[in-house]
């Protein structure tokens, strides 16, 4: 039976440029997505922007831009840059768009008639980076631990939320997993903090004049975090389409890195159970790509541009450094001698000189014609496939990205290495027929490589499929197209061309 999977990625904040740690989460939903469409899933993919706040007001002044002009066009360049990277996300939600606010007013609306929210005094440590509260156990030397600033001393009377009533109910359902978090250690992390006791938290700002109004007292506007997690809703029409929303909610997962799980883990959840709603199945919190081991960021500096990486390598080997590099739960440093180190090792040279060398045998042992295999003995490629369907079902629901890309690269040594032991070059000279069976197998080979590399690298799982004259659309059921022997001998091959050229003839 196919299945829903509702994925969602932070809101990104506009006060940023896109850059390769946005790239990381939307990338990884992305994989994700066209994993599940590819087997057959009903996919809602999410992505957008978080567009309030007094960070955005203050960059759009220093621009001489009105907010919403300099929010439209960050945003611009967010869509663009999704599109740069193929990313087949089903809607962009704008925390600007009326349908969103409308959303947030009416979210709230419940919570205050349900008794959830009251009026109250707060003093804190603001940081106003992060836009959000710190204790003075979650800095690092007196200093957020993102922005490596010391957070301000605020007292404001707002708007609160009753977080504190819904400390057991969290740790209850975290820790007997009806709301997972993965990995496993940040489960602990957010236990041990929820352990300690959470306070009520201020979810409405007076001084902040760029939000969405909040909905019984117009002279407060509403504190950017609960703004954006809202997006998760109000994208499926929480409040105005029951349809569309009972048919996505719950999402099946919300990705994100490690600094904004406290968010996602604990008043995120609060506030759905405070409104009677279903949690999100699972959160799963990936590791930073760090730049000389610091998060990215425009204030900081040090962000790398995924345009100007596309620009060199293409979207797809982005797409596949960023897995390939460290295990998603993990952090990892970013360089271009990995990078580059990596486009020749395993792409050009592992993948690409395969697909070359095979298919370039295919056009001149047999003039560009599939060959008959002439036996249906299984080989040593089609065995290795065989339980490759479950092992990458099980890694993708793990989101074990990188173990998915490792099972492909088996794959791949093994096709390079059985071209080496049958050498199909000496098959030809000595016109023995077991040449059929070696290139079909082959040939098999690269299309399953072809098939698995899709959620990845679509581009070139499209460029392989053409070179072999197969199911250009990946049209064809999963169920027969994971089993071994689609290819139709007989079939005339596509024009080839070298898929990653060596970067020397790149540049
Ligand atoms: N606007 C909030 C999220 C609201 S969601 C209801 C926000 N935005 S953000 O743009 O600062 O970053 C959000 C997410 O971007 C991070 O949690 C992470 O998923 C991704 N990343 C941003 N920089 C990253 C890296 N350097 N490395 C990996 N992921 C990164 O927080």
């Amino acid at each position: 039976m196919n299945s829903k999977c509702f994925i969602t990625t932070p809101i990104y904040y506009v006060n940023d440029v896109p850059h390769i740690g946005h790239s990381y989460t939307t990338i990884a939903a992305d994989a994700i997505a066209r994993y599940n469409r590819l087997i057959g899933n009903t996919v809602f993919f999410l992505t957008g922007t978080d567009e309030h706040g007094a960070k955005v007001a203050q960059s759009a002044k220093r621009e001489g831009k009105t907010p919403q002009q300099f929010c439209d066009d960050v945003v611009q360049e967010f869509v663009d840059t999704w599109k740069l990277l193929n990313i087949s996300n089903d809607f962009f939600v704008r925390t600007t768009s009326s349908e969103h606010i409308e959303s947030v007013q009416k979210f709230l609306t419940v919570l205050y008639d349900k008794g959830f929210i009251y009026k109250g005094k707060y003093s804190g440590l603001y940081c106003q980076g992060c836009e959000r509260f710190y204790t003075t156990d979650d800095l690092v030397d007196k200093k957020c631990p993102y922005h490596l600033s010391e957070p301000q001393l605020i007292t404001e009377e707002n708007y609160f939320f009753k977080l504190s009533s819904f400390q057991n109910d969290l740790i209850h359902i975290i820790e007997t997993n009806q709301f997972q978090i993965c990995p496993n250690e940040r489960k602990n992390e957010i236990l041990g903090k929820l352990k300690k006791g959470v306070e009520d938290i201020s979810i409405s700002r007076g001084s902040v004049e760029w939000g969405i109004n909040f909905p019984f007292d117009k002279t407060h506007t509403v504190y950017v975090w609960v703004d954006a997690l809202i997006n998760y809703i109000s994208a499926i029409g929480y409040g105005r389409n029951n349809d569309m929303f009972s048919t996505w909610w719950p999402a099946q997962v919300h990705l994100m890195a490690k600094d904004i799980l406290w968010f996602h883990a604990v008043i995120w959840p609060a506030m759905l159970l405070a409104a009677g709603l279903e949690l999100p199945q699972r959160l799963f919190v990936h590791g930073f790509f760090t730049v000389d081991k610091q998060k990215m960021s425009k204030s900081l500096g040090n962000a790398i541009a995924p345009s100007e990486l596309n620009k060199k390598y293409g979207a797809d080997t982005i797409r596949y450094f960023l897995f390939a590099e460290f295990p998603f739960g993990t952090d990892g440093d970013f360089s271009i001698e990995r990078f580059e180190l990596r486009y020749t090792a395993n792409l050009a040279n592992d993948l690409g000189n395969l697909i070359n060398r095979v298919l370039n045998m295919v056009n001149k042992y047999f003039a560009g014609i599939i060959p008959e295999p002439a036996n249906s003995v299984s080989c040593e490629l089609s065995l290795l496939t065989k339980d490759f369907p479950s092992k990458i079902d099980v890694a993708f629901k793990a989101l074990n990205l990188q173990l998915v890309l490792n099972y492909i690269w088996e794959l791949i040594t093994a096709a390079n290495r059985y071209v080496q032991d049958n050498a199909p070059w000496n098959l030809a000279k000595n016109n023995d027929p077991k040449l059929n069976y070696v290139l079909y197998n082959l040939m098999e080979s690269i299309r399953l490589i072809s098939l698995y590399l899709y959620p990845f690298m679509p581009e070139t799982s499209l460029k392989i499929n053409s070179q072999l004259g197969f199911d250009k659309n990946f049209s064809l059921p999963w169920s027969q197209s994971v089993i071994w022997g689609q290819l139709k001998p007989g079939t005339k091959i596509g024009n080839l061309y070298p898929i990653f050229p060596k970067l020397e003839e790149k540049k």
